[in-house]
């Protein structure tokens, strides 16, 4: 099982290309179930989450051709895949595969609204708290889709002439559920108002795509979304917006280890509230054009508290990072989880290098240390991962993070990325 070694103490300077999005990615391949025609997506990250969709999706009956993969001059890559299902050669996501990958799940929406039935195993996915489908299955539900639960599947089935517009409240803001929303709604019949729905910027992509293909979606972005839906939709051609997370993320790296990096390739907009609280942390952040440039100190890294929340509010998939960053902050700082109720698990991970780190409920308080010490690690969740990552990079000495499958489900090409900038990371295959 491959292992990551870091050597801390360096200061990262350079260039990092921000990915596409691997959260913007799923749903957008996942739209190509819903037309005939020739779905491209530009900027397609190579991540393991990806490539098991891909599988996925070719089990349904989608044909996939990859365009070689393009390398810019900064050393970045962009990825662009032709995804086309001339028919839905399957209705049944097994749960063989549905439980490696809790976005596959999501199929049921695109299933359910072209072929009229969908039977989708229960999802599986990081462990990071018990993540339920009812709002899914309400959903769904309002849309008059018969949804029964059957040995571990979930067995959809849509209205004699197809699934009918409804206006639908969630109870909760759910980035998925509102995905399988969009997609259903975009094929009923008469029009669908959510309430309530996920403002997150995958949202906004995924919508953009489908009025491209056809779709007639307004106030994505908002809480409000309306879908008129038609009868059927063409191909398109989109690309793939920037990562967010992994912007984030080496933006946090780069404020913890020290150093003067351009992100490229990525939009500051997308993640306001975190980088603004890396600037009270701070870091020094400018957008510059095409990316952000996020100048670190390393040291006198002031404490900020932060509460994860939807967005526009802090993203939980930073919550880890942040919290890694703080770890060596000159005060006393709380990370608040209100997402997720298990997502804590990088602590006692983080524990083991040092840091002062005590648990009540959803928040965490966390007491800066002055340095923290290199030891080998265990990954437990994707963010969890790279959390330690960071950490490991403004440690003294050697850190070794396990189980680095997690790193693989959603960074594409860590190692390379961060060793380019100065940093000691190599990944050791066993
Ligand atoms: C997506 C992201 C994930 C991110 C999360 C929150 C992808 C592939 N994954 O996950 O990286 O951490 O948004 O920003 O885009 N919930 C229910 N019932 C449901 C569905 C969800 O109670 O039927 C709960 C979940 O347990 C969680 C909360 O709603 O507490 C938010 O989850 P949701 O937004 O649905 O997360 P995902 O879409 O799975």
């Amino acid at each position: 099982m491959d292992r990551i070694r870091i050597v801390g103490g360096n200061q990262l300077n350079g260039v990092i290309p921000i990915s596409g999005a691997k959260n913007a990615a799923l749903p957008l391949m996942i739209a190509s179930l819903m037309t005939s025609d020739t779905l491209t997506l530009e900027n397609v990250p190579h991540l393991a989450d990806v490539e098991l969709l891909l599988r996925i999706l070719g089990n349904h009956g989608v044909d996939v051709a990859v365009n070689g993969r393009r390398e810019h001059q900064d050393g970045s890559y962009a990825r662009t895949i032709h995804f086309t299902c001339r028919t839905i050669a399957d209705t049944t996501a097994p749960y063989e595969l549905v439980s490696k990958m809790r976005a596959s799940f999501w199929v049921i929406g695109p299933l359910l609204a072209r072929e009229g039935k969908a039977r989708v195993s229960l999802p599986g996915g990081c462990a990071i708290g018990t993540r339920p489908v009812d709002l899914f299955i309400d959903g769904l539900r309002a849309l008059g889709a018969d949804m029964e639960i059957d040995a571990g599947y979930i067995n959809a089935t849509a209205p004699k002439g197809g699934l009918v517009g409804a206006s639908y409240t969630f109870p909760k803001v759910s980035v998925g559920a509102t995905h399988v929303m969009l997609m259903a709604a975009s094929l009923a019949n008469g029009t669908t108002v959510l309430h309530n729905a996920a403002r997150e910027p995958e949202v906004v992509d995924l919508a953009n795509c489908l009025n491209a293909m056809g779709a007639k979606i307004t106030g994505a972005g908002t809480a409000d979304i309306t879908i008129e839906g038609v009868t059927s939709l063409s191909g398109a051609r989109h690309r793939v917006l920037p990562d967010r997370i992994e912007t984030g993320t080496y933006a946090m790296a780069v404020a913890m280890a020290g150093g003067d990096v351009t992100l490229s390739g990525t939009d500051a907009t997308l993640l306001d509230t975190a980088l603004e609280s890396l600037r009270r942390a701070g870091a020094e952040i400018t957008v510059v054009e095409n990316g952000i440039r996020v100048i670190g100190h390393g040291d006198a890294i002031r404490p900020v508290d932060i509460v994860t929340d939807p967005f526009p509010g802090f993203p939980t998939d930073l919550q880890a990072q942040f919290m890694g960053l703080m770890t060596r902050s000159t005060g006393i700082a709380h990370v608040t989880e209100t997402i997720f109720e298990n997502r804590f698990m990088h602590v006692q991970e983080l524990a083991r290098l040092g840091a002062r780190i005590s648990l009540n409920g959803q928040t965490a308080r966390i007491e800066g240390v002055r340095n923290l010490r290199g030891a080998p690690v265990m990954a437990t969740d994707l963010r969890a991962s790279v959390s330690l990552v960071i950490a490991g990079l403004a440690a003294e000495g050697e850190t070794l993070v396990n189980r680095v499958y997690h790193l693989d489900r959603g960074f594409e090409r860590l190692e390379e990325k961060l060793s380019r900038c100065g940093a000691i990371v190599e990944r050791i295959s066993d």
